[in-house]
């Protein structure tokens, strides 16, 4: 690894060859006789024909090497003042116990285990375990409430479902089984088992019969093997925002994701095995699945699962404190966190009790990275601070500063130029590309590299309609953004109604189904607007059904209320405003980009297929009396 250009160059023009020398870095049960194979659909498989097994390239086979009494995992959890270190052995041994409880109960290869769990020990010794005997797992994110959980159990058809008694925020305590057992009331697919593990913090009821004690089970638990898979084989999957209120199932496969994984640690985080490396996220997201639990295992890192926050746990310093004591190498978080710790403490007086030189990289991604926060940490730290971007539907970096090679001069705002395998392009809408600086659709050329999604869960059509037919042999990642001349790439937003809030992708047409339910609402529009915190933050429009006598404070409360219950607190919906008519094209469909660039204060084209453009003007009016966005104390 000498030199980016002669790398990405090969990656793109031969990538067989490329990535068939990069698997050998790990091993195999069955080499793969062969490097991209297609379908008769025409879609891409990596590694096809060859055969291993994730969780031994993550476990076993690290004891078999010399790292058996490494650290795999460092606990570290403020919010129960707990701080727990496991070895591979030892995590080798509760993963292979806990996947003989999981073979006891009849779970086999290719069976989906569905799993909703916080960020404690036992949710990666189930991911794993799910992995070892071939099962296919779903981790649902905690923050999601049970309508979020029902619709993914009915996707997915889960034989069982692991579980946590609850996941603790801050100080409160979240009990999670009464969302299970709300999930598996409303879904049609019913699991036949629940495993519960019992946090000493919160005890949850169990319904006799179907509920099944953790602890319990593990007592007469037998050690189970690694089971072969296919390269092909899914080894997870997970949900995430779409255009629709109906989440995507991602689907990762066991070969390519492998490969992938180790590849990435070095080439992209400048990782050595040994190294302790952290992402400060949740494992119910893709980088938690990705750098919390199986990038760092298969490279043989010690990886650190912090259930705290980077405030409130106990304060701003929390990151700086972790780091100090693991002696961590990379920190990998979303820019909010940061701006988060900012806020607190912007004179860094936390970060002076504490002797962070262990610490090589910061990585941030999730969300894009604002000018002022990137210089913040840049300054504050002083080392090299890393904007990368990706999506759950990649698995790892499309575009970065590779760490693996001498670092570009980094440009703030940009996350810099493709990672290898990674031909990124910006299109106008006619599929001719793009000008440097002019702003378009950011697409990869097909192939793309291993790791990425082979399809949708159960839905290929649905995989092709979403991301290959927008752009002909082009895979569309659904973000906006430019090239400038020496080929950095400014990711610019979404073009669709995908909001992140706080790095978390959420929909904005799962909110509006839950809005519209609402007796009073005719109809409504959930957009997301720049919020200083959190990146962005849902606000909802809604216009009243004729009569409908209600305060706007009144109905503001009931929606907050029913988009908790139904998609969770994690979706931070707060505001909502009555409007008498919402913009919209001549064909019917609201304008909601054009509200978002209202509430940013943002300049716009009034777009030529506008019905009504005079209800801008009342738009505006909402905004002031609302105090939406840059209206905020203008009213
Ligand atoms: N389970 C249950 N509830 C959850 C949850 C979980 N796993 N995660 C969040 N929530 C709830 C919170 O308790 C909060 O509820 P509340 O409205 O009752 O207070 C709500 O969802 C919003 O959560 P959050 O956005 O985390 O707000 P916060 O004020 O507690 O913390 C930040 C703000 C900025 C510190 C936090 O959002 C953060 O750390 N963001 C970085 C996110 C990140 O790392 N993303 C990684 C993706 S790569
Ligand atoms: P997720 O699938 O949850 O990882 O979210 C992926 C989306 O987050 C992308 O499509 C982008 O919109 C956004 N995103 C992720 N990383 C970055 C980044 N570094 N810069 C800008 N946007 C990002």
């Amino acid at each position: 690894m000498s030199n980016y250009n002669t790398d990405y160059q090969n990656s793109i023009k031969n990538p067989n060859a490329f990535w068939l020398e990069q698997a050998q870095q790990i091993e195999w049960f069955t080499s793969p006789p062969q490097g991209l194979t297609q379908n008769e659909l025409g879609l891409y498989r990596w590694f096809e024909g060859g055969k291993l097994n994730t969780c031994h390239l993550a476990l076993d086979y690290h004891v078999a090497n010399g790292r058996a009494e490494q650290l795999a995992v460092i606990y570290d959890s403020p919010v129960t003042n707990t701080i727990r270190k496991i070895t591979y052995r030892e995590l080798r041994d509760e993963v292979a116990l806990f996947a003989g409880v999981l073979k006891g109960l009849g779970i086999e290869k290719g069976d989906r285990v569905v799993i909703y769990m916080p960020m404690i020990l036992q949710t990666v010794v189930a991911m794993l375990a799910c992995a070892r005997i071939g099962a296919v797992h779903s981790v649902v994110f905690g923050g999601f409430a049970a309508r979020e959980l029902a619709i993914r159990i009915d996707d997915a058809r889960p034989k069982l479902i692991l579980a946590a008694s609850g996941g603790i925020e801050v100080s409160k305590k979240i009990h999670y089984k009464p969302i299970i057992d709300a999930a598996i009331e409303q879904a049609e697919h019913q699991p036949e088992n629940v495993i519960v593990y019992q946090r000493p913090e919160m005890e949850a009821n169990m319904q006799k019969g179907r509920d099944l004690d953790w602890e319990e089970l593990m007592v007469d638990a037998e050690m189970t093997d690694c089971v072969p898979v296919d390269a092909t084989d899914p080894l997870y999957i997970l949900y995430t925002s779409g255009t629709t209120g109906k989440p995507k199932g991602i689907v990762r496969d066991n070969g390519g994701h492998a490969v992938a994984m180790k590849y990435s640690m070095k080439a992209v985080y400048g990782v050595n095995s040994g190294d302790v490396y952290w992402a400060a996220s949740d494992v119910g997201w893709v980088v938690g699945h990705s750098y919390i639990v199986y990038a760092p295992l298969i490279h043989g890192c010690t990886t650190i699962l912090f259930e705290g926050k980077p405030i409130k746990t106990p304060d701003a310093g929390t990151f700086w404190r972790v780091i100090a004591e693991h002696k961590v190498k990379t920190l990998f978080t979303a820019p909010t966190a940061i701006r988060a710790i900012k806020k607190e403490d912007s004179g860094g007086e936390l970060l002076k009790k504490y002797d962070i030189s262990s610490l090589q990289y910061l990585f941030l991604a999730g969300e894009r990275c604002d000018v002022a926060t990137y210089n913040w940490a840049k300054d504050l730290l002083g080392v090299p601070v890393i904007d990368h971007w990706w999506q759950t539907e990649s698995g790892w970096a499309m575009l970065a500063n590779m760490a693996g090679y001498p670092l570009h001069e980094t440009k703030p705002g940009s996350a810099t130029k493709p990672v290898c395998g990674y031909d990124v392009r910006i299109l106008r809408s006619d599929n001719t590309e793009a000008e440097p600086n002019e702003e378009g659709s950011v697409v990869i050329k097909l192939p793309l590299p291993p790791s990425c999604l082979p399809t949708l869960w159960e839905d290929d059509i649905r995989f092709i309609e979403s991301y290959l037919m927008p752009f002909e042999d082009y895979y569309f990642s659904g973000d906006g953004g430019y090239k400038d001349k020496d080929g950095y790439v400014f990711i610019t937003g979404r073009m669709d109604d995908v909001i992140n809030v706080a790095g978390h992708r959420l929909s904005t047409a799962d909110m509006e189904e839950v809005v519209a339910s609402h007796s009073a609402v005719a109809e409504c529009a959930v957009t997301g607007i720049a919020d200083e915190l959190r990146g962005q933050v849902p606000v909802g429009f809604v216009v009243l059904k004729q009569g409908v006598a209600i305060s706007e404070d009144e109905l503001q409360a009931e929606l907050v209320q029913m988009v908790r219950k139904e998609v969770g607190a994690v979706a931070c919906f707060k505001q909502v405003a009555i409007a008498e008519r919402l913009p919209k094209t001549r064909s019917g469909k609201i304008l909601r980009k054009i509200m978002r660039y209202i509430a940013d204060g943002k300049a716009y084209q009034m777009p030529s297929t506008i019905e009504n453009p005079d209800v801008l003007e009342e738009v505006v009016e909402v905004m002031k009396r609302r105090e939406i966005g840059v209206f905020r104390g203008l009213s």
